[in-house]
């Protein structure tokens, strides 16, 4: 990975999970981060341990709800005041959808919510940074994380997380041909975690930053994300843990390389998507048969 001292870097969700991996790599590279986090206490703790390692004067963090417009734009506003410039906009903040559920049991408030944060979150930040990431002239990059579940081939239970993540995999399409067509100096890429090995974070219990009023309104979405049971199988078939930081350096990588889609293993993603599109073309439904991690 490029050496990215003097570079300033902002990550959604930064406090936990994938997030504070990619935190972990970008300090590791060089880079200053602030993270924008809705979760105080984990924010707090991650700034102070990785500050004592890293130095503090290269990490704080911001408590930031993504999904609300005045939120992003204040959080914008505070890099802008302390550091002057963004250079990468890592949108990541996520959350899972609170449960499964057939998709006709999805109500407005999981819909509200999941793609508060997942779709809008994401838009939220764009429209807070990138204007005054454009004013700033300097070459910059806005990632934004998908997730294979939506992003190459949806599942049925998790429609509601896997149509979020197909929007967002789209916008990024769409923001990465306007700062082309644009002549900007800025540059978009889509993350989709994963590769070897499970991802232990809290996306299986994301309902913890959920918002009261916007609380589940319908009993047939199970909550019961049972993690345990999934981390057991997937040991038991020889499965792994995956490393979060090794995560982040390999997505910092796929920057150094110029990549729009940022994935473990594209080829055998650019073989699942010949596939759907042979059925697409014969007016087929797409889904074709996965060994996922969850199988
Ligand atoms: N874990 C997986 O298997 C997996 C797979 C593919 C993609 N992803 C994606 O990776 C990203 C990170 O998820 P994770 O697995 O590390 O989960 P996580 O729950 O450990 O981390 C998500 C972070 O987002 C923060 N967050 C939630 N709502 C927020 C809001 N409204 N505003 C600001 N921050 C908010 C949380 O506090 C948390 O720190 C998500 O976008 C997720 O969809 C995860």
């Amino acid at each position: 990975m490029g050496d990215l001292t003097g570079t300033v870097a902002v990550v959604t969700g930064g406090a936990s999970g994938i997030g504070a991996g990619l935190v972990e790599a970008l300090l590791e590279a060089g880079a200053s981060v602030v993270i924008a986090d809705v979760e105080q206490a984990v924010l707090d703790e991650t700034v102070a341990t990785l500050g004592e390692r890293f130095g503090h004067e290269r990490l704080t963090g911001i408590v930031t709800d993504v999904s609300r417009a005045e939120s992003t734009e204040s959080c914008a506003r505070q890099v802008y005041e302390r550091h002057g410039r963004c250079n990468y906009l890592f949108n990541n903040a996520g959350v899972g959808g609170g449960g499964v559920a057939k998709p006709w049991n999805w109500t407005p408030n999981d819909w509200k919510w999941c793609f508060g944060v997942n779709l809008f979150g994401a838009a939220n930040c764009v429209g807070a940074f990138v204007p005054r990431m454009l004013d700033g002239g300097e070459e910059g990059w806005v990632v934004n994380t998908s997730s294979s579940n939506g992003g190459y081939q949806p599942m049925a239970d998790l429609a509601i997380y896997a149509a979020s993540k197909a929007g967002l995999t789209t916008y990024t399409e769409c923001l990465a041909n306007a700062f082309a067509e644009t002549g900007a100096k800025l540059h978009a890429a889509v993350f989709y975690p994963g590769g070897k090995g499970l991802l232990e974070t809290r996306l299986w219990n994301s309902g913890r930053n959920r918002p009261p009023e916007l609380a589940r309104e319908h009993p047939h979405v199970d909550p019961q994300w049972d993690y345990q049971q999934v981390k057991s199988r997937v040991l038991a078939n020889g499965g792994q843990i995956a490393d979060l930081v090794e995560q982040g350096r390999s997505l910092l990588h796929g920057l150094d390389e110029g990549r729009f889609i940022i994935a473990a293993d594209t080829a055998s993603v650019g073989e699942l998507m010949r596939r759907r599109a042979d059925r697409i073309g014969s007016g087929k439904l797409p889904t074709v048969e996965e060994k996922g991690v969850f199988s």
